[in-house]
C-alpha cells in the first residue's frame, strides 16, 4: 500500500467530475487500499477520489477512525437517489480544505445506490452523521468542496487567507 498525495483548495483538479467506475479489476483494487490507507495516515473520516487526484467514482468513509473495522466502507459509483429534511452540520471540515471548518446546510436523511468493492449493487438508508459524510464525500465526486456551500463571504475570507499562506510559502 502506499500514501496518496492529498489535493487541497484552491487545486483545480477538485473541481472534476468523476467518471463511474467501468472495472473491477487489480489496480483500482490497490487505488482502493491506498486511499483507505491514506484515510486513516490523514486522520480522516471519509475520503474521495477526486481528492487524491484518481478520476473514477469511488469513496471511502469509516466514522469509527479505524476504531471499529465493520464501519469501514468503500462505495463505487454513489448516486444519491432520494433526500429527505434538512439539517446543518456542526463544524464540517474536509482535508482538502485545511484550517477551515463551517456549519453547512445538507439533508437530514438519505438513501444512496452504490456498489460495493466487489461491484455487488447495494442501498444505505443514512441520517444523522451518515449522511452528512456521504453528503459531503458524494459531492467531492461533483467537484464540490464543503467550501461551496457556505456564505461567500467565508469562502472569500478563506480563499485571501490561503493565497496568503501559499505566497508566504513561495518565500
Ligand atoms: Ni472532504
Amino acid at each position: 500500500m502506499a500514501l496518496l498525495d492529498i489535493l487541497a483548495y484552491p487545486e483545480k483538479y477538485l473541481k472534476k467530475t468523476a467518471k463511474p467506475v467501468m472495472n473491477i479489476d487489480g489496480a483500482l483494487q490497490k487505488t482502493i487500499d491506498d486511499m483507505i490507507e491514506t484515510m486513516y495516515e490523514a486522520p480522516g473520516i471519509g475520503l474521495a477520489s477526486i481528492q487524491v487526484g484518481y478520476d473514477k467514482s469511488v469513496i471511502v468513509y469509516d466514522p469509527s477512525y479505524g476504531e471499529d473495522r465493520k464501519a469501514l466502507t468503500v462505495l463505487l459509483n454513489p448516486k444519491i437517489i432520494e433526500t429527505h429534511g434538512e439539517t446543518v452540520s456542526e463544524n464540517e471540515g474536509c482535508l482538502s480544505v485545511p484550517d477551515f471548518r463551517s456549519d453547512v446546510k445538507r439533508a437530514a436523511s438519505l438513501l444512496v445506490e452504490a456498489l460495493d468493492r466487489e461491484g455487488k449493487p447495494l442501498q444505505i438508508e443514512a441520517k444523522e452523521y451518515l449522511a452528512i459524510i456521504l453528503q459531503h464525500e458524494i459531492d467531492h465526486l461533483n467537484g464540490i468542496l464543503f467550501i461551496d456551500r457556505v456564505s461567500a463571504l467565508k469562502r472569500e475570507l478563506y480563499k485571501r487567507r490561503i493565497i496568503k499562506q501559499l505566497k508566504q510559502d513561495d518565500k
